[in-house]
């Protein structure tokens, strides 16, 4: 019997989608299940992007460019200059959705053995990544009693050895809402440069920052062209997450050249999804004012409403559409699947993501969960319901 590769073996599982079984069975029984689990957000994608695929004459679906196609790769390094990002298209490489352009990042800047340092809890795919290159994520650890900010630059220092190869931050971040301040990223833009590091950011998540505050992109003047790789993607900015568009953005030359070569082995970025992402470029801003003030409304109201509820803590996250909760409950993991199997409440009931998976120490965020508010605030509302009275009842069991 030929057997698996031990990398294989140790790829972890998404704990976003382990629950899934149990959702797909809860509605073969009838129950309508509010999905707080998953980045897929209810907003619909800008017209001008499906139109642009509907309305296309294409006769030959051709490859594209390895590093995607020359106008769509100008007009993001347009898009980038109205975030006061001066990057030239030969800066870019499009990839498929933000998870190419991690595994490009990563692949580009890491050997087997090496180390990453990432804030935790950190999006969860980032163990599947690191687990794919064979390279070791080491955690600094971020507390919800701190709403999550940035652990002291110290606490970097400590756990920078020989292999460390970068520093990975998610701005804003998913799962915790996190928004980095421009003093937070000027120290790590110290750190890096002192101890000679890659600084990758995932900034999927630009657009969505709320309080007036302003978005600090790794980007924007902190003096880190050779150090700086940002991690981009239209999933969110557009709901546009079946396009499978992202990119991957560099001023360092060499890490442009490597990346592209990762990009030519897998030959192009799709065709019509780029057509659509350029479309998307045009999208008006009022489409993201309004998407904007949905978001705020509905976060301002989950936390409200969670808030309300005895025994739960909840961070307050400035950006992303995500919140890291810690219940009353021993594990966040049986109570979501005890949730899905065994509660309903007048025929409903809800998933949440354990926030165990978000983390790589062991044993930390066991009684969390992130809550994703993709939902529309009546369903909001109901969804923290259901989890108010699921609360009161697996506590009396
Ligand atoms: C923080 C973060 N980075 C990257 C991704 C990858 O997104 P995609 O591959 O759809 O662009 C996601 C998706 O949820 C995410 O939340």
């Amino acid at each position: 019997m030929p057997t698996i590769s031990i990398k294989g073996k140790n790829m972890p599982e998404s704990p976003i989608r382990k629950l899934v079984p149990y959702a797909e069975n809860a509605k073969k029984r009838g129950i309508e299940v509010f999905h707080l689990n998953i980045g897929q957000p209810d907003i619909k994608t800008p017209e001008v992007a499906l139109n642009a695929v509907k309305n296309n004459t294409l006769k030959v679906l051709e490859y594209s460019r390895s590093e995607g196609s020359e106008t769509y790769r100008q007009k993001i390094a347009n898009y980038y200059e109205t975030y006061n990002i001066k990057v030239q298209a030969t800066d870019i490489i499009v990839t498929t959705g933000g998870s190419e352009a991690l595994l490009f990042a990563i692949g580009s800047i890491t050997d087997p053995g090496d180390e990453i340092i990432i804030p935790e809890p950190f999006y969860a795919n980032y163990n599947g990544f690191s687990t794919a290159s064979s390279v070791t994520i080491v955690p600094v650890i971020s507390k919800i009693e701190n709403n999550f900010a940035l652990p002291p630059i110290s606490e970097f220092e400590k756990l920078i050895t020989p292999k460390t190869k970068a520093i990975l931050i998610c701005n804003p971040n998913n799962p915790t809402g996190y928004l980095y301040s421009r003093e937070e990223i000027e120290k790590l833009a110290e750190i890096v440069k002192k101890h000679d590091l890659f600084l990758i950011a995932d900034e999927v998540y630009r657009e969505f920052v709320y309080d007036n505050v302003q978005h600090q992109s790794v980007l924007n003047n902190f003096g880190l062209d050779n150090y700086a790789i940002v991690i981009d993607s239209v999933s969110k900015r557009y709901s546009m997450c079946g396009a499978r568009i992202g990119c991957i953005v560099s001023k360092n030359k060499e890490v442009i050249s490597t990346a592209l070569k990762f990009a030519q082995a897998r030959l192009s970025p799709p065709t019509y999804a780029q057509i659509a992402s350029e479309a998307a470029l045009e999208t008006p801003q009022s489409y993201f004012d309004e998407v904007s003030v949905e978001y705020k409304k509905r976060r301002d109201l989950l936390i409200e409403e969670l808030s309300k509820i005895e025994g739960v803590k909840v961070a307050n996250p400035r950006g992303a559409f995500y919140c890291v909760a810690e219940l009353p409950v021993d594990n966040a993991d049986k109570f979501a699947q005890w949730l899905l199997e065994d509660f309903n409440l007048n025929n409903q009931t809800v998933m949440v993501a354990p926030a165990a998976g978000f983390y790589s120490t062991p044993g930390i965020g066991t009684n969390q969960v992130r809550i994703a508010y993709v939902l529309k605030t009546a369903d909001l509302i109901q969804s923290v319901a259901i989890l108010k009275a699921a609360l009161i009842k697996y506590n009396s069991l």
